[in-house]
């Protein structure tokens, strides 16, 4: 998968998820108050739902496998003058980043993975999220014809991935901005607390 990737951003390609700017799911969240403190980008491709961020004020730090998306968002940040981190590395494994954040990010990342990998990435979020720390997941919608893109997921298979340690606190219908011929395409924003000990 990583070189499915990487290739998809070398060469100055640009990949049908990177639309230039930040999703504007993304804005709406933000505009809403619900993101707060610091803030992980996984899979952050090219940056710029972590520049925007950046941008708004919070201390960001963007992670891909991609070396090749990580070139791109580091020289976006160095031409925009924002202090934003970006690293190359692997969402399955974020326990060796050794940092916690107040909310975590996927845009389009949970979708890429298979059932196997799901468990994984729940456990990997939560060693990067302080307790009662909230990850934000907008990802490809069950609502979409059967057939072309990434997985369809549905609401269930959100709350059963996150069911133990972590309380889903709403999946509602979202657009993802995509350079497809269709534009947007329907998503699911999940919003999910990491439940603090002893709670
Ligand atoms: C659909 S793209 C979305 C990229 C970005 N969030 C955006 O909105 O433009 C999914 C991204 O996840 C990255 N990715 C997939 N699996 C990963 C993993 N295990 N660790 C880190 N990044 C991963 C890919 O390289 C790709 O950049």
């Amino acid at each position: 998968m990583v070189e499915f990737f990487d290739n998809a951003y070398r060469d100055g390609g640009t990949p049908t998820w990177d639309v230039g700017r930040p999703q504007g799911a993304l804005v709406r969240l933000a505009t809403s108050g619900l993101i707060v403190g610091t803030v992980l980008d996984a899979g952050c491709g090219t940056g710029e739902n972590a520049l925007y961020l950046a941008a708004q004020g919070h201390p960001a730090l963007g992670v891909d496998f991609a070396a090749a998306a990580i070139e791109r968002a580091a020289a976006k940040a160095a031409d925009r003058g924002l202090p934003v981190e970006f690293l190359v590395a692997d969402a399955l494994d974020l326990a060796v980043l050794g940092r916690t954040f107040d909310t975590v990010l996927d845009v389009g990342l949970f979708h890429t993975f298979m059932d196997a990998e799901r468990p994984r990435y729940a456990a990997s979020l939560g060693a990067a999220l302080r307790p009662g720390g909230r990850a934000f997941l907008l990802c490809w919608s069950d609502r979409n014809p059967f057939g072309r893109g990434p997985r369809r997921v549905s609401p269930q298979e959100i709350r059963t991935t996150f069911r133990d340690g972590w309380r889903v606190e709403a999946v509602d219908p979202e657009w993802l901005d995509t350079r497809l011929p269709d534009g947007r395409i329907h998503a699911w924003l999940a919003r999910i607390a990491r439940v603090e000990t002893g709670t």
